[in-house]
């Protein structure tokens, strides 16, 4: 199955292990101003750097107390538990990184300075408590996301792990979801979290939370397991006399991962594994990429489907979802709908005549607080995944990362899909407009790790043209692409089809879009068709290339197709070519 040499023989990935055997990373955080990658791990803080993982890191030892892990031990904790986990690490201001741990089941917080100089230095006299910024117990899911200096977390903020929150936190206040209010939030878990500006008024900026919950539908018969899209307004103060502290804005709806099936029925692909949002010039509208699997006990699969936010803001915008009871289905609601719109932030784009969540009338809140469903989903782009796995006992995929990339023939998205055994998966897909079809196309089979662990987070810098991945037994720096792998032959480079490489008229390299060197020769690159033999006509194929010994192998004996191709495609497309391309 391994086609090329192992990555680490190929210096293509470098690990960081830490003293080992496990390193157990909880979070990471890139810091590309400082080319530094900081790891939240068990009791340890990292800062490694970009260029190299596996050179000068520097680390903060931050463990529990001697009588903070005696306490966690007399109640009844395990001693693997009773550590210091940390699980949020978030960059606070250019100097200052917040960094919050589990603390042996009594979170804390601190703030930690960072340079240029290598500095990173853990403030003593910046710990605090971390109540309601960091859970209680290290399994516990959690996201986070820090914007002009306000902290806000999705989490379960008590011991026994009760109470889940979508929160603000700041110097000055503490804004969250409803305690105990199921229609809000049902045993949630979260899974990420970012803020996006709707327009250019910065008062008009939503939080959103990506996470799963369980259905309400007949409380407690229907336990369906759906994804959620939750968003509150970032300048959200709450109510003056109702909502005290508590989002004056918070809606949420279903985002919908489905593929059609033969028989009418939909086949739903309801839990998110992982989200990656893509940043794009417009920073008011990025691609987000959700990484789903089934929850059928019979059925395995996952699928990646891809949203955009005018689709987002459409379900938002919509009508709000209503039923009279519990055990009744939702519809629409049909009756007034208060103004200003419930959901809507206090600023200049809505009209200017609220200063602040406060000023909102009784009726605005107590519509939002009894109606925070929308009626429609969010729908994929296309109205399904992009891709698809599906065969019975495969791997578990577990992670998503996405590059956008300039190719000759247009941009593509790469996916990193990280694995349950150390492999990340490089693949575009391509959509055929005309055939309303989508194409996967498996570029590399990247493994990371030599043994086999659950891929945990994965970080991309398009900067350094790197990922950072980390899973229990450390973290991994992995090229995106190394061209020279798929031999020198303009055929294999085309077949390749990766939208990072193009033939040069000598060997298969990076390829930079027109512009960017500006006296660049001609490139040979088609990652649309990777039509070699229209590409590369004319040039002179030597009598070992891949494609001439198809031929003989057609003719005589189907044993002498056994060449080593150079790259995934070419191996499929062989077989293709042979069947229909007379020579
Ligand atoms: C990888 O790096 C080592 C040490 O720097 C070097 O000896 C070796 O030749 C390199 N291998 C490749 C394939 O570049
Ligand atoms: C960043 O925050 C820290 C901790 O509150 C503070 O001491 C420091 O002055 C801040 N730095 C800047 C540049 O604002
Ligand atoms: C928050 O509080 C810290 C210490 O109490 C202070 O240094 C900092 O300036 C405050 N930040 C804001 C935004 O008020
Ligand atoms: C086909 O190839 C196999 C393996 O190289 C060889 O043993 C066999 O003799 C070949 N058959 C013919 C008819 O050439």
């Amino acid at each position: 199955q391994t086609l090329h040499p192992k990555l680490w023989e190929l210096n293509r990935t470098w690990v960081f292990q830490g003293p080992g055997p496990s390193l157990q990373p909880q979070t990471m955080l890139l810091d590309e101003a400082h080319e530094r990658l900081y790891v939240g791990a068990k009791n340890i803080l990292y800062s490694l750097s970009l260029e190299r993982v596996n050179h000068q890191h520097r680390e903060i030892d931050w463990a529990s107390s001697v009588s903070q892990v005696e306490d966690c031990l007399m109640k009844g904790r395990e001693k693997p538990e009773c550590a210091n986990y940390i699980k949020v690490l978030q960059r606070y201001n250019t100097t200052h990184l917040l960094a919050c741990g589990t603390g042996a089941f009594n979170p804390h917080c601190a703030k930690i300075r960072v340079g240029h100089t290598g500095q990173f230095e853990l403030e003593e006299q910046s710990v605090e408590s971390g109540r309601g910024r960091c859970p209680y117990d290290h399994n516990s899911p959690v996201t986070s996301t820090l914007d002009r200096g306000e902290l806000y977390i999705g989490l379960y903020t008590d011991y026994w792990e009760n109470d889940a929150a979508l929160c603000r936190l700041n110097n000055q206040s503490y804004t969250r979801t409803e305690r105990d209010d199921r229609q809000q939030l049902n045993e949630p878990k979260f899974i990420g979290s970012v803020v996006i500006p709707d327009n250019n008024d910065r008062d008009d900026d939503k939080v959103y939370f990506f996470f799963t919950e369980r259905g309400t539908d007949a409380e407690g018969v229907n336990k369906a397991v759906y994804t959620r899209v939750g968003r509150v307004c970032a300048n959200d103060q709450g109510g003056q006399r109702m909502l005290v502290n508590r989002w004056s804005s918070f809606l949420k709806t279903r985002l919908i991962c489905s593929v059609a099936g033969p028989n009418g029925i939909d086949t739903h692909f309801d839990k998110l594994e992982d989200v990656f949002v893509l940043k794009n010039k417009d920073e008011k509208n990025p691609e987000i990429f959700g990484l789903f699997s089934t929850t059928s006990a019979v059925f395995q699969g996952y699928a990646v489907c891809v949203y955009h936010m005018d689709d987002v803001r459409a379900a938002f915008n919509g009508q709000f979802a209503h039923r009279e009871r519990p055990e009744h289905h939702w519809t629409p609601y049909e009756g007034r709908v208060p103004y200003p719109r419930p959901g809507s932030c206090a600023s200049e784009v809505n009209g200017g005549g609220f200063s602040g969540s406060k000023e909102f009338p009784d009726e605005v809140l107590r519509f939002v607080r009894s109606h925070p469903v929308m009626f429609s989903p969010v729908l994929p782009l296309h109205r399904r995944p992009v891709l698809l796995q599906t065969e019975p006992g495969g791997r578990r995929l577990t992670q998503i990362a996405v590059d956008r990339v300039q190719a000759q023939d247009g941009h593509y998205h790469v996916l990193y899909i990280g694995t349950d055994d150390s492999v990340v998966l490089k693949v575009i897909t391509i959509y055929n407009k005309d055939t309303d079809t989508i194409e996967e196309v498996l570029l590399e089979e990247l493994q990371v790790f030599k043994v086999p662990f659950p891929i945990t987070e994965i970080i991309i810098s398009a900067k350094r043209q790197q990922l950072y991945v980390g899973s229990e037994v450390g973290v991994a720096q992995v090229r995106l692409h190394q061209c020279d792998l798929y031999g020198s032959e303009c055929a294999d480079c085309c077949l390749a089809r990766d939208p990072y490489c193009a033939w040069d008229g000598i060997t298969c390299s990076r390829y930079y879009p027109a512009g960017v060197y500006t006296k660049r020769r001609f490139r040979r690159q088609d990652v649309r068709h990777g039509n070699a033999v229209q590409l590369c006509n004319g040039l002179q194929i030597d009598g070992q290339s891949v494609l001439e010994r198809q031929v003989y192998g057609v003719e005589r004996n189907s044993t002498l197709l056994e060449c080593t191709p150079r790259s995934l495609q070419a191996r499929v497309i062989r077989w293709n070519m042979a069947m229909s391309t007379p020579y």
